[in-house]
């Protein structure tokens, strides 16, 4: 099944959101992969962020995206790259629908809480950068048997 990289960003951590932004992508069905707790580099976040690179707003949001501790996840389901793309809400908030979390959490696409990939492509390569095979957890999710027609045959660890 499809995997997603999910992050909430500094302003989500110090707003007190992770708990409330977690519970979405659980409330939703998908399952918790990898989750750390961390304080970006410059460097981790350039390469992170290298097609913005030639955007003004690069060095601020850079900046922002360092300025204290993240939250990177791995949710893993159906069509997780579209629909977590969907959940977080347009990168504008005043073009995010209520009901997403930026459209119900923020006003500023400069402090815009939480990050996810943009194509399946994108969130393979984001997954490799922020974390190492070996923090990826491969595990049985009991609610996929409710959750899912067909629920997606997990290996064994
Ligand atoms: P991410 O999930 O964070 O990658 O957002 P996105 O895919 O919806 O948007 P994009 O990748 O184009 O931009 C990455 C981030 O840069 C956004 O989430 C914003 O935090 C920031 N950003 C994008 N556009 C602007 C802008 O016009 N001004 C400012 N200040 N920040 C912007
Ligand atoms: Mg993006």
């Amino acid at each position: 099944t499809e995997q997603t990289f999910i992050m909430i960003k500094p302003d989500g951590v110090q707003r007190g959101l992770v708990g409330k932004i977690i519970q979405r992508f659980e409330d939703r069905g998908f399952k918790l992969v990898a989750l750390k707790f961390t304080q970006p580099t410059k460097q981790l976040l350039e390469k992170h962020y290298a097609d913005l690179k030639s955007k003004p707003f690069f060095p601020g949001l850079v900046e922002y995206m360092s300025s204290g501790p993240v939250v990177p996840m791995v949710w893993e389901g159906l069509n997780a790259v579209a629909m977590g793309r969907k959940m977080l809400g347009a990168t504008k908030p005043a073009e995010s629908e209520p009901g997403t979390i930026r459209g119900d959490f923020c006003l500023d696409v400069g402090r815009n809480l939480c990050h996810g990939s943009d194509g399946v492509e994108a969130a393979k390569g984001e997954i490799a950068l922020w974390f190492s095979p070996d923090e990826l957890v491969s595990w049985a999710d009991h609610s996929a048997a409710q959750v899912y027609e067909k629920p997606p045959v997990v290996a064994a660890a």
